[in-house]
């Protein structure tokens, strides 16, 4: 337990972080991933070099500054990173790097005039409460996936029995466990953990799952990134037959219980988690709108699927947006960039709804805003990053 005082003088810095919060956690990543090559292969390059992850991560300690009173209030954030981290097989070892780093870089950022022996002192204390809080949520969470029917811990191996061309730039691919084993049931809308090795170098990257995982397989559909490492190497390179090492599914961007009218909203790859939320969806009784914007046809994946849905259950309505006509593929419902005009005529008439939606983060933030104007309760407007977490204001 901190002491008060300690806790005084974390929120002392608050406004020091908002600042300069950014510089600092570049200074630590930077520091860490030169100094600590053990941890480098958990962390993906491009959101280093996009900001994303040293934004994320300032975000996170910023809130925790400002809540160290009330952590309850702290929210979905710490569901968010526990997610991840375990997603991405993040180990109590792991922490005291990541503490030691920070410390370093906030001593030689701050100067020490700023950073005080009772400033470092007060910031070793909350650093390690909130590193004991993520440890011990991550330690229940590991021991239940490797529990549970099917579980695991870590990495297992698997075989791709199966890759579908889904469209010009997504292509699915199916796993079995090598043991021939069963496999721990995903919820609808949870993502995988995969390990590589490429070029002697181990990489890590998540993965949505496309499909219920109730057919002993799980299933992936990938975009091939221009200059992406993983998505080229998996589409040019991973044949039926590979082997490739996934983590247990983890996230909490899932499907909740309701039986009010559902939304999926999603522009491009961001389609794959909304997939196992439409299927088991179809289940239940509740009407569902399928709302989709691609670039144009030939991009669009998944689209006969839904199509062949929507014929078999009256409760499905799907819409289909393109951001431009290619006069080849069959039509779209509109072309353009989904207006609030259009996204209304789209929407069920009763706006107490729950709302999913993915997809790139400018099209997320427009959705966002459009949900909002059109009286959908923000509290019902679920969405999730193919990233790390970023503001859509
Ligand atoms: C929860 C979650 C779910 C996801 N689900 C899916 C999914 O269902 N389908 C899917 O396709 N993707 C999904 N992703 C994204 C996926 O994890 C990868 O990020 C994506 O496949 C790109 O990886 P990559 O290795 O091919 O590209 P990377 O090598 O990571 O590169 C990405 C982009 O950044 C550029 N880049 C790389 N390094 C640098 C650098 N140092 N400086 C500047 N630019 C750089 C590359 O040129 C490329 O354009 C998901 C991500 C998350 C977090
Ligand atoms: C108290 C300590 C920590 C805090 C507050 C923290 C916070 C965060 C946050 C906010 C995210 C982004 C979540 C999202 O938006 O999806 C994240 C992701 C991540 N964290 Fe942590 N983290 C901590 C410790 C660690 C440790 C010890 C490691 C391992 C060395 C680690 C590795 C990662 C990785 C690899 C990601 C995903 C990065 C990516 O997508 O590129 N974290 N963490």
């Amino acid at each position: 337990m901190l002491s008060a005082q300690d806790r005084a003088i974390v929120k002392s810095t608050v406004p020091l972080l908002e600042s300069g919060g950014e510089a600092l956690i570049t200074h630590f990543y930077r520091m860490m991933l030169s100094e600590y090559p053990e941890v480098r292969p958990l962390f993906n390059q491009a959101h280093q070099a996009s900001g994303d992850q040293p934004r994320a991560l300032a975000n996170g300690v910023l809130m925790y500054a400002r809540h160290i009173d009330q952590l309850d209030q702290l929210g979905d954030l710490v569901a968010k990173i526990i997610n991840k981290h375990v997603a991405l097989q993040i180990l109590p070892e792991h922490y005291p790097i990541v503490g030691a780093c920070l410390l370093r870089a906030i001593s030689e950022v701050l100067g020490s005039e700023i950073a005080t022996p009772e400033v470092m002192s007060a910031w070793g204390a909350a650093y390690g409460q909130l590193a004991d809080i993520l440890i011990g949520a991550e330690a229940a969470i590991y021991a239940e996936k490797a529990q549970a029917p099917g579980g695991w811990r870590g990495a297992r191996a698997f075989t791709v029995v199966k890759r579908v061309e889904e469209s010009a730039e997504i292509t699915s691919f199916y796993f079995a466990p090598v043991d021939n084993g069963a496999i721990l049931a995903a919820a609808p809308g949870q993502y995988i953990g995969m390990k590589l090795v490429l070029d002697g170098e181990e990489v890590r990257r998540n993965y949505s799952l496309s499909a219920l995982s109730d057919a002993g397989q799980y299933r992936i559909s990938v975009k091939r990134e221009a200059g992406g490492r993983v998505s080229n190497y998996l589409h040019d390179q991973l044949q039926v037959g590979a082997t490739i090492d996934l983590f247990p599914p983890s996230g909490e961007f899932t499907l909740a219980a309701s039986d009010k009218p559902l939304v999926l909203i999603s522009g491009g790859v961001g389609i794959t988690p909304t997939l196992p939320m439409l299927e088991a969806a179809l289940a239940t009784e509740r009407p569902v709108h399928f709302i989709h914007c691609a670039r144009n046809g030939g991009v669009h994946a998944f689209r006969d699927w839904v199509d062949a849905l929507a014929a078999k259950h009256p409760q499905l309505k799907r819409f289909y947006c393109y951001a431009e006509d290619d006069g080849v593929s069959p039509a779209a419902d509109t072309v353009g960039l989904l207006s609030q005009e259009q996204l209304a005529a789209w929407l069920p008439e009763q706006r107490d709804l729950d709302a999913y939606f993915l997809g790139p983060k400018g099209f997320m933030a427009v959705i966002k805003r459009h949900l909002k104007a059109l009286g959908v309760p923000e509290k019902q407007s679920r969405y999730e990053f193919f990233g790390p977490a970023a503001a859509l204001e």
